[in-house]
């Protein structure tokens, strides 16, 4: 008989490493976990365009916000792919062999997913799809629950936030760019209705994990907050 006994063997870990960055729309996550993601040629995991996708399903198949099984059915059964083209910039969403990806960053749908992202059982249909994520060499999960309830062990969480009214110059700023209507006081007021939804529905609120580092950006560019980012990252054995 061996003497080494179980629980001195090394923990064997069958997926790579994770760092998840939850926070509210528009506080930048997109743009820093695209840049950490490019850093340390991980993978990406946008969880908020899964629930995107889910309301876009629901819409297209005529299922009120209001039927949980419906919305359950919906998620479960989602047949998306995300594809990354030379041509195009950014990833390209395929949703039942269509492309939507410019119907998924609308602010209709925003408001749509985040009604959807309250049902408990869309949330559960969705859990093991976001964890088919984590692997090798690494993921960066970008969301609202990735620290808290996603990816719990996750080697670095970040939590990154800024006020309604810097989130919404932004926003606005990128639709006016963009040629875009937009109404400043309007969208402040959407975010605010968002946030409200996001952190206080009963299942997984938007809320910085206990283990989180907490980043306001309000008055930070997004170079600085990646800097601070790659700095816990690399205190965390991270970076090689
Ligand atoms: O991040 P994004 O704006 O694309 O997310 C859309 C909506 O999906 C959010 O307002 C939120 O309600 C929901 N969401 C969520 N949990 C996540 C990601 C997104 O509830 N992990």
């Amino acid at each position: 008989m061996s003497d080494i006994e179980v629980k001195d063997l090394p923990e064997v870990k069958l997926a790579g490493p994770v760092i998840t960055v939850d926070g509210p729309s528009g506080a930048g996550k997109g743009t820093l976990c695209q840049m950490l993601a490019a850093k340390l040629n991980w993978a990406l995991l946008d969880s908020g365009a899964l629930y995107r996708v889910t309301a876009l399903a629901a819409k297209q198949h005529g299922v009120a916000l209001d039927n949980e099984a419906g919305l359950e059915a919906i998620a479960a059964h989602l047949d998306v792919q995300f594809k990354v083209s030379a041509e195009q910039a950014g990833v390209q969403v395929i949703l039942e062999g269509d492309n939507v990806t410019s119907d998924l960053r609308t602010e209709e749908t925003g408001a749509i997913a985040s009604q959807v992202a309250a049902v408990n059982a869309v949330r559960s249909a969705l859990l093991e799809r976001q964890r088919a994520f984590q692997q090798e060499p690494g993921l960066i999960a970008d969301g609202r629950d990735m620290g808290t309830v996603v990816f719990p062990s996750a080697e670095l969480k970040v939590y990154l936030t800024a006020s309604a009214e810097e989130r919404g110059q932004r926003r606005y700023k990128q639709l006016i760019e963009s040629g875009k209507n937009a109404s400043l006081a309007g969208i402040i007021e959407d975010i605010r209705a968002r946030d409200d939804r996001d952190m206080n529905r009963t299942v997984a609120p938007l809320k910085p994990a206990d283990d989180a580092i907490v980043i306001d950006s309000t008055s930070m560019s997004i170079e600085t907050v990646f800097e601070q980012v790659q700095q816990a990252a690399e205190k965390a054995g991270l970076l090689a």
